[in-house]
């Protein structure tokens, strides 16, 4: 059965969701995981006080193009009525979603009452998910944790106050904001919320899926609706083709060729000299590199190269190199 958000957004049978993550999910990024099955994807996190005093680095956030539909704005912040002007101002970017983060638990997100903070005080979040609704035509999605630490996981009470007021979609990153990124993600709770015969919104499960296996074995065990998948995209954005493939055909896709890595790799770049300009374009890129070539044996040379260059010609005869260099290794 599809997935639906709202009356519009289809998003067909067991959707894959590319997470949204500060300076890596930006346009370039989501260009190469689009082409490879994202069926469903965000902005970076926007701060609604950045929309509000109309900042370069927020406004240039709101960049989507119409090639990455479905796409979702996600923003947040602290105050409600700055999340409801944000709201308006995101709106008229024309994405399909505007999706909340109640997630993110860096300290001058969280401490600042913006991002998973708003997990210690649930009508303050009730209310400012109201005052977002209200401000958009659009739907509305939120993105949070399973709680503010271990005492206090209270996503189920969350998700349940949540669609009482209109959100169209959950998903749940299984850990709580005091956790951070450390230890294992816990889908448990995720379970659980699914199995709330109250929820009828899809539920989203995100949090270490990482192989095709694992997505396979956690969608079985936890019964989500779909999976957003993060960290394991970066470098490498054939994880969604290779778990599409695994779901539609029960049989295991090869990885990719070195060629397609370099390709990839390569189209990546030219994206973000076009959408950053040739200066940050090359230095943001300097990130990917080791990602996209992880495991190649005696690689570090290469990296150097293309992490120093200054010159996109010279990167991409690099690439070229590397391409015929490894031919037979991958
Ligand atoms: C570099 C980085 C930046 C992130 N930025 C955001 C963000 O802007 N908004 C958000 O909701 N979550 C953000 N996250 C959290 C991810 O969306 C996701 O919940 C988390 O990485 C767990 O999923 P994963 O194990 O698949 O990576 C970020 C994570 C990372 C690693």
């Amino acid at each position: 059965m599809s997935v639906k958000i709202g009356n519009n957004i289809d998003l067909g049978e067991f959707p894959l969701l590319l997470a949204p993550m500060e300076d890596v999910s930006d346009p370039p990024f989501r260009y190469v995981c689009k082409k490879n099955g994202a069926d469903l994807m965000y902005t970076e996190f926007i701060s609604s006080e950045g929309l509000i005093r109309h900042a370069a680095k927020s406004k240039q956030k709101l960049d989507i193009f119409e090639y990455e539909r479905p796409i979702g704005i996600q923003i947040f912040g602290s105050d409600i009525r700055s999340m409801q002007e944000a709201t308006e101002i995101a709106t008229l970017a024309k994405p399909d979603l505007i999706d909340i983060n109640y997630g993110c638990p860096v300290k001058n997100v969280a401490c600042r009452g913006a991002g998973a903070s708003l997990l210690q005080d649930i009508d303050k979040m009730v209310a400012m998910t109201k005052a977002v609704i209200k401000a958009t035509h659009l739907p509305v999605t939120v993105k949070t944790r399973l709680g503010w630490d271990d005492h206090t996981k209270n996503i189920y009470e969350v998700a349940e106050r949540l669609q009482d007021i209109g959100i169209q979609a959950l998903s749940i990153h299984g850990r709580t904001r005091a956790q951070l990124y450390k230890g294992q993600a816990d889908w448990s709770l995720i379970k659980q919320v699914k199995r709330n015969p109250r929820i009828t919104i899809p539920i989203f499960g995100n949090g270490d899926v990482d192989s095709v296996e694992k997505a396979a074995a956690w969608r079985m065990e936890y019964e989500v609706d779909g999976i957003m998948i993060g960290r394991a995209a970066i470098g490498y954005p054939w994880i969604f083709r290779e778990i599409k493939h695994f779901f539609e055909t029960g049989t295991y896709l090869e990885g990719p060729t070195i060629q397609e890595r370099v390709h990839n790799c390569r189209i990546h770049l030219h994206k973000s000299i076009e959408w950053k300009g040739e200066k940050t374009g090359i230095f943001e890129m300097r990130r990917h590199y080791a990602n996209y070539f992880k495991g190649i044996p005696n690689f570090k040379e290469y990296r150097m190269k293309l992490v120093s260059l200054l010159n996109v010609i010279e990167i991409d005869e690099v690439l070229d190199e590397i391409s015929s260099t490894f031919e037979e290794v991958a």
